[in-house]
Parts: C-alpha cells; sequence; structure tokens
C-alpha cells in the first residue's frame, strides 16, 4: 500500500469518526502525517488516549474501521522500537520478537514463470565467497556464510526508523524533512559495500578487471601498506576482513568495493590517517572526513 493510499484511508476514517463524535485532536494530528510519530501517537498509551470512545449504536463498519488503528497490529506497527531514540538501543533479539519471518522465510524454489531457483545465476554468484543455495536479502546480510566472517550486521544498522504512512518529506506543511523517498534504508549504507571500484582515486590505469592482473589481482600488494587503517567500525569484522583476503586474494575485498556494484559511483570513504601517509592530501580527497560515521564507531577505533 502507498503513502498516499494510506493516509487517504485514514482521512475517511478521521471524517467518519467525527461524524459519529468520538474524535480526539491526537487522532486528527495523525492523520496529517504527524512528524514524530513516537512523540505523539505511537505507544499504547498514547493510542488509547487518542482512541474514539464508539458509540454503543454505531454501525459495524465503523467500529472496524476505528478498532484497525487502534488494535494490536496497529500499536505494533507503531511501536516507539520503530523510532529514533528506542531503535538506537534495541537489539536484535527485540526486533526478532515480532520478526522472525526475516530470517526464516525461504527464497521460492522456482519463479511464478517456472525458473527453477538452482537454475539461476548471477555471476556475482559465481564467485569463491558466495556460498550455497539462494538466500533471502535479510539472509545474506545476517545469516550467509561469508557475511558472517566478514560483517557483523545488526538490524539497526539498516533499520533507523522510518515513517511506515509518510514516505516522502514535504507532503505537508509538518511532514517530516528526513525521509529518504520511498526506502525504509537509507541507500547511501548500501553503497558502502555496492559501490564502483574507485580505481581513480588508486592512480590505476582502469577498472580492476582491466588493471588488476598486473598485481596479480591481489589488493594487498599494495594496501598492505596504503590506508591500512580500515574497517574499524561496528558492523564490520576489520580482522576477520584482512585473514580472508591473505587466504583468499582480492576477490574478498573487490566483492564490497567493486564486485557487486548495484551503483555507479562509489562511497566517498573516510580517509583515515595511516603510518608512512603523506602531509599531502590528494585533491579528490580534499572534502573527506578523516573518521569514520559516528553512528558506526566502536571502542578501539581511533588510532
Ligand atoms: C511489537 C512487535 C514489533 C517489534 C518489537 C518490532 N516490530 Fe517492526 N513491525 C511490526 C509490525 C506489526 C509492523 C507492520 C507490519 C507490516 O507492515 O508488514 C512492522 C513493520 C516494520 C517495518 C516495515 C515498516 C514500513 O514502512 O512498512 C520494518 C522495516 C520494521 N518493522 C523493522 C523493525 C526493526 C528493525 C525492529 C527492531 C528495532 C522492529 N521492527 C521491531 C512489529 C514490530
Ligand atoms: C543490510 C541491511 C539490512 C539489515 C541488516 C536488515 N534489514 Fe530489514 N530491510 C532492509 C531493506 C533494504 C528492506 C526493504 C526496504 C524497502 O522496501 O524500502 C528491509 C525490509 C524489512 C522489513 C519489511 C518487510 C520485508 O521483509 O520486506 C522488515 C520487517 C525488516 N526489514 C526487519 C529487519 C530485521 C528484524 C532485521 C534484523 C534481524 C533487519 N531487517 C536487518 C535492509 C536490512
Ligand atoms: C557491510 C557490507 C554490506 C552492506 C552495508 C550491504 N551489503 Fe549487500 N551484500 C554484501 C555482501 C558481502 C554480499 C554477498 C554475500 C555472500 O556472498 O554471501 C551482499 C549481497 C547483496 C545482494 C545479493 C543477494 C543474493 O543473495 O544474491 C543484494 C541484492 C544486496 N547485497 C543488496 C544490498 C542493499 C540493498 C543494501 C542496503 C540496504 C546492502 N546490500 C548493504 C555486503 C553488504
Ligand atoms: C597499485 C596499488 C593499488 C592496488 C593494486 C589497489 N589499490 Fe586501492 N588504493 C591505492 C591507492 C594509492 C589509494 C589511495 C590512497 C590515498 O588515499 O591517497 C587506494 C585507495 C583505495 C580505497 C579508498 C578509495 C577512496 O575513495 O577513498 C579503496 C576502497 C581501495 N583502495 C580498495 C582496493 C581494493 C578492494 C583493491 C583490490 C581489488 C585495491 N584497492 C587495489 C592503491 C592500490
Ligand atoms: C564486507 C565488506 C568489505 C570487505 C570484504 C572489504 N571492505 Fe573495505 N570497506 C568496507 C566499508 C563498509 C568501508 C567503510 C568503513 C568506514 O566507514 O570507515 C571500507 C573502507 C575501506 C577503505 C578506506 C579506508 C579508510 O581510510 O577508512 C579501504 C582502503 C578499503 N576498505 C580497502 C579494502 C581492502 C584492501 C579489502 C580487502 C583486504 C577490503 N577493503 C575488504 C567494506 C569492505
Amino acid at each position: 500500500m502507498n503513502a498516499n493510499t494510506d493516509k487517504w484511508w485514514v482521512g475517511v476514517v478521521a471524517i467518519i469518526l467525527a461524524l459519529v463524535g468520538g474524535f480526539s485532536v491526537h487522532f486528527m494530528s495523525d492523520s496529517n502525517g504527524a512528524p514524530a510519530p513516537a512523540a505523539s501517537n505511537t505507544s499504547p498509551k498514547a493510542q488509547e488516549a487518542a482512541a474514539p470512545s464508539t458509540p454503543p449504536t454505531a454501525p459495524a463498519t465503523q467500529v472496524a474501521a476505528a478498532t484497525l488503528v487502534t488494535n494490536d497490529y496497529g500499536r505494533a506497527r507503531y511501536d516507539p522500537i520503530h523510532f529514533k531514540p528506542a531503535i538506537d538501543k534495541a537489539t536484535d533479539a527485540d526486533c526478532l520478537k515480532c520478526h522472525q519471518e526475516v530470517l526464516d522465510s525461504k527464497t521460492r524454489d522456482a519463479s511464478p514463470a517456472g525458473l527453477k531457483k538452482t537454475d539461476t545465476l548471477a555471476w556475482y554468484q559465481t564467485l569463491d565467497t558466495y556460498a550455497g543455495e539462494q538466500m533471502t536479502f535479510h539472509q545474506r546480510h545476517l545469516t550467509a556464510p561469508f557475511i558472517k566472517k566478514v560483517a557483523t550486521m545488526s538490524c539497526t544498522t539498516c533499520h533507523q526508523g522510518n515513517n511506515p504512512r509518510d514516505e516522502v518529506s514535504g507532503t505537508s506543511a509538518d511532514s517530516p524533512t528526513d525521509l529518504t523517498m520511498r526506502k525504509m534504508v537509507d541507500p547511501n549504507l548500501c553503497l558502502r559495500c555496492h559501490g564502483q571500484f574507485p580505481y581513480q582515486n588508486m592512480g590505476l590505469p582502469g577498472p580492476w578487471h582491466e588493471s588488476g592482473a598486473a598485481f596479480q589481482n591481489n589488493c594487498l600488494l599494495c594496501h598492505v601498506s596504503i590506508r591500512t587503517n580500515r574497517h574499524k567500525v561496528n558492523y564490520l569484522n576489520a580482522a576477520a576482513i584482512e585473514q580472508e583476503a591473505t587466504a583468499n586474494g582480492g576477490d574478498s575485498c573487490y566483492g564490497c568495493h567493486g564486485g557487486r556494484a548495484w551503483y555507479r559511483t562509489s562511497f566517498p570513504y573516510p580517509r583515515h590517517a595511516w603510518p608512512g601517509a603523506g602531509a599531502t592530501v590528494p585533491d579528490w580527497a580534499k572534502d573527506r572526513p578523516t573518521e569514520s560515521d559516528l553512528r558506526f564507531l566502536i571502542e578501539g577505533s581511533k588510532p
């Protein structure tokens, strides 16, 4: 259901409720796309307070409509855990209490047109790092063998809270201003591991599939001494990444730095100082931060 339909529906419910006379101001602000659901209408208490007292004579359809927004499903959907600040403290176990299906459900054995999943193979799936059968997106990023070695993502690495009703900013004067259009997760996060290989910044003559051979397809040939202060963020396993690359070569590095590029750009990585780095900052790096995003910093990540 898209946000507009959703709002239209709520508007109608609001009007019906206004007509039966049990309408509260809380509820109205909700139908206007309240910016911070957590603040005004998300907690079960707030919802109870906002729940219209249905007159005993109200027709059945109106009662049904009224319960939709105040029942357990509605409350769970607007549970404060979905939003700031509560989401910052949520553990995976907290989220999985209600969303176990994101890890348990399986991909279809065949597409509706009949193509078996065992007969499809994207080129990146031929890489040595890609193990096992097709999995769902969530499984690939949380439970697949390769990701479990190199990364330590949790639900909140990607999910930072989104407004399920109003998915685009600017739909009304008081709508939230920080929504990533129609996305539950900010794609900038994905870009970190799914961007293009930034060979220009490395002084390499061409993309890795052309220039790699000259370097034995081994990133570490250079990166054993260049930009060595890397990956010290809470969603990556820095030590295991280096082990992987030492044991299995450039594919494991390249996978996250061009090998699975869903985007046409690459992420402007922070440029951490490293031992042996000269004082001159190349032009392309002039605007780069020198630390990882605060949100992802872990203890011991400072040089
Ligand atoms: C109390 C139960 C409950 C908990 C705990 C919970 N959720 Fe939900 N969540 C729901 C319900 C119900 C919905 C609405 C289901 C739907 O639309 O498919 C929902 C919807 C979502 C959606 C879709 C939002 C949208 O725009 O439609 C995401 C993403 C999500 N939850 C992530 C999380 C994450 C991450 C956590 C932990 C921080 C979490 N949930 C914790 C019950 C819960
Ligand atoms: C790698 C990033 C990433 C991680 C980690 C992640 N999610 Fe998601 N999740 C997404 C994306 C992307 C979507 C689809 C968003 C959209 O459609 O805009 C999504 C969708 C969802 C939805 C909506 C229903 C669905 O299945 O499409 C729920 C619920 C959800 N995630 C819960 C979780 C929970 C719980 C966890 C932790 C166990 C989790 N996610 C971990 C990126 C992630
Ligand atoms: C920390 C790095 C990282 C982040 C962040 C990340 N991914 Fe991935 N993604 C990977 C890795 C690694 C694989 C391949 C895992 C494997 O081979 O088992 C992958 C695989 C995929 C696949 C292929 C899944 C399959 O089974 O064929 C898709 C699609 C994808 N990612 C989309 C996304 C999107 C969308 C986001 C942002 C919401 C995202 N990724 C964020 C590292 C990441
Ligand atoms: C010929 C040496 C060389 C090889 C081989 C090489 N790199 Fe680099 N790389 C560099 C240099 C030089 C820089 C830029 C250093 C600086 O910041 O001044 C760099 C920067 C990077 C950056 C940061 C880019 C940015 O925009 O901040 C990433 C990521 C990276 N390399 C990944 C890789 C991966 C993955 C491989 C293998 C697939 C690889 N490199 C192979 C020399 C190399
Ligand atoms: C699982 C995905 C993944 C793998 C595997 C991976 N990287 Fe990264 N790399 C990232 C992410 C995400 C960042 C940005 C981290 C941050 O924000 O500080 C990054 C940052 C970097 C940077 C920028 C360093 C700086 O100054 O902060 C370099 C250079 C780099 N990687 C090289 C490599 C090399 C070389 C390998 C193989 C040994 C490798 N990467 C393997 C995901 C990966």
